[in-house]
């Protein structure tokens, strides 16, 4: 078979994807349109030539900008409709998918917009290709946190709908122990808990996210090799690094995809996955960031299995569904 078949074909679940990044320039022209928004380019192809990013925050003010053509409930379901159509086609099973509430509240598009929007295109999906998928709602950690704190209470009614909370945005400067108090309040009220760290930030905000919020995955991770004690500690509890190639060279985290530290990791032991972060603005989809790295980090085929393997570990699944997968993946990777 193949490389690029097996890797789309591998079984493997999704954990480090925001839903505002899978905006492709296509449909924030035709929802732009739809919506009566002025955007500050003639052309898809016009705005693709803008994203070329220095650094995270380069990055996050287009973003940002981007997200402003999402209006109604019709916007996120489209929205996540055809996230879930790709990552189908990239051999996902299951997806655990990140949403920035305050990037819509703060233009005062509201929880029952974009939760119904978001839970008719994933029921939609469930049933016709057979993907399930969670919701992460993540806090923009460059908002103080009592804003954060807000965004959950405003959540309250449709916490049965989130699994879990994150945070993202902006991290240098941004310490995770600012959202100690809201991390608590959300896993009281059963939420799990997951958090962006080592991406920019240094290998304290791992700690941190550890020690003080109670994340159970961290997401990026890469500078955790600046810190051995603590690469021990992570490999020892197999706590998972959603790790996302392409997006981590976009924006500058590494210069080239042959340098980045993901052989490394997977050597050392560590639960390494493989996502896309903000595939419309990174170069590709989870299929491409598993091609990306098989290629140019000449991982095996073995290695690809372990990676797939180690995210449908790592998903908050129920056991018996875990299983399952785990089944269909041995049974595909034999
Ligand atoms: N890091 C932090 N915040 C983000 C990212 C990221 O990679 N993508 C979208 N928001
Ligand atoms: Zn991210």
């Amino acid at each position: 078979m193949e490389l690029e078949a097996y890797v789309r074909g591998l079984p493997k679940a999704e954990l480090h994807l925001h839903i505002e990044g899978t905006l492709e320039p296509e449909l924030m022209f035709t929802l732009a349109e739809r919506n009566g928004v002025d955007l500050p380019y003639r052309s898809a192809d016009e705005l693709r030539t803008a994203y070329e990013f220095t650094d995270l925050q380069s990055f996050l003010d287009i973003y940002y900008q981007g997200a402003g053509v999402l209006i109604t409930e019709d916007d996120f379901a489209d929205l996540m409709g055809a996230y879930l159509e790709r990552a189908h086609a990239d051999g996902v099973r299951h997806a655990e998918i990140f949403f920035d509430p305050q990037t819509h509240t703060e233009r005062s598009i509201g929880f029952e917009t974009f939760m119904a929007g978001f839970a008719r295109a994933q029921q939609s999906a469930a049933e016709r290709l057979g993907i399930t998928s969670a919701l992460i709602m993540c806090f923009l950690r460059h908002l103080p946190a009592t804003e954060a704190a807000a965004t959950l209470d405003a959540a309250g009614p449709y916490l049965d709908r989130i699994e879990a909370v994150g945070l993202d945005s902006s991290e240098a400067g941004f310490p995770p122990g600012l959202f100690a108090g809201v991390y608590a309040a959300a896993r009281d009220r059963g939420l799990r808990a997951v958090a962006h760290a080592g991406e920019e930030g240094p290998p304290e905000y791992i700690r941190s996210a550890l020690d003080d919020l109670g994340a159970e995955r961290i997401d990026h991770g890469v500078r955790i090799v600046d810190d051995p004690d603590l690469l021990a500690r992570v490999v020892r509890d197999q706590v998972p690094l959603t790790v996302c190639p392409l997006s981590n060279i976009k924006l500058r985290v590494f210069d080239t995809m042959a340098d980045h530290n993901l052989t490394a990791l997977l050597d050392a032991g560590a639960a390494v996955t493989i996502n896309s972060d903000d595939p419309a603005y990174f170069g590709g989809y989870i299929g491409d960031n598993y091609l990306a790295a098989a290629r140019d980090l000449e991982l095996s085929r073995a290695d690809l299995a372990q990676v797939a393997r180690n995210s449908i570990v790592a998903t908050f699944l129920p056991d018996d569904r875990k299983a399952a997968l785990l089944t269909e993946l041995d049974a595909f990777a034999r």
